[in-house]
C-alpha cells in the first residue's frame, strides 16, 4: 500500500465509485464480472483530456478501447493489430470508431518536429508523411488551421488503413455487420463530431479511397 497521498486518491476515488454504482446498479459488477459484450472499439489518442467512455457516457462492459499516441493504426503494430482482431473476430463489435482530437500534440510533433530519435519520432513517421503531402496546400490557411486540417486528414488516414486490416476485410467479406466510423473531438466544447461518411463494405471502402486520393 502507497503512502503516497497522490496514489492513495485513486483508490479513495475508486471505492467511492463502486459504492455509487452499486447503490445504482446492486448487480451490476455480478453481471459484467461474467462476460463483456461491446459493440464499440474505440481507437483513440492516449491523450489525457479524450477519455472515451465518459465522452460517450458509456458504462465499463459497452466499449472496447485501444489508444497510442495520435491514434495510429498501422499493420507493423501487432498491438494495435491485436486489438481489432479480437474486438472484430471474437468480440464482434458492430462499430469501429476512430477518434482523433483537435490540439493533439502527436500530430502537432508531426508537423513541426525536432525528433530525430527515439520510438515517439518512428511512430510519427505515417504523419509526418502525411504532413509532406499537403504541407504546401495545407498552410495557406496559416499554421492553426494547417493543424485542425492535419488532425482531420489523420482520422481519414487510420480510418482507409483500419478499412486494409485482414479482420475489417474478412468481416466484409462474411457479410458481417461492421461499420468504421472517423470522429473528432473537441477540447474546447467536448463535443464529438463526426468526419466522414462511415464505412461498412468492401464497396464502400473502394469508393472512399478513390474520394481520398482525389479530392
Ligand atoms: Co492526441
Amino acid at each position: 500500500m502507497s503512502e503516497d497521498p497522490e496514489i492513495e486518491a485513486l483508490f479513495e476515488n475508486n471505492r467511492r465509485w463502486v459504492a455509487e454504482v452499486i447503490r445504482e446498479d446492486p448487480e451490476f459488477f455480478v453481471r459484467t464480472a461474467s462476460q463483456q459484450a461491446p459493440k464499440y472499439l474505440w481507437i483513440g489518442c492516449s491523450d489525457s483530456r479524450v477519455t472515451p467512455n465518459q465522452i460517450t457516457g458509456l458504462p465499463p462492459g459497452q466499449l472496447f478501447v485501444h489508444r497510442n499516441v495520435a491514434n495510429v493504426i498501422n499493420r507493423t503494430d501487432s498491438n494495435c493489430m491485436s486489438v481489432i482482431e479480437f474486438a472484430v473476430r471474437v468480440l464482434e463489435v458492430r462499430h469501429v470508431i476512430v477518434c482523433g482530437h483537435y490540439g493533439c500534440a502527436g500530430v502537432h510533433a508531426a508537423m513541426t518536429d525536432h525528433l530525430t530519435e527515439g520510438p515517439l519520432a518512428g511512430w510519427l513517421d505515417g504523419i509526418r508523411n502525411l504532413w509532406d503531402h499537403n504541407k504546401a496546400n495545407l498552410l495557406k490557411g496559416g499554421m492553426q488551421m494547417a493543424e485542425a486540417r492535419m488532425v482531420e486528414l489523420n482520422v481519414r488516414k487510420q480510418m482507409l488503413s483500419l478499412c486494409q486490416t485482414t479482420a475489417v476485410e474478412q468481416a466484409w467479406q462474411q457479410r458481417k455487420y461492421l461499420h468504421v466510423h472517423g470522429w473528432i473531438y473537441g477540447l474546447n466544447d467536448g463535443l464529438l463530431r463526426s468526419l466522414y461518411a462511415d464505412i461498412g463494405s468492401i464497396s464502400e471502402r473502394i469508393r472512399a479511397e478513390s474520394e481520398s486520393t482525389n479530392p
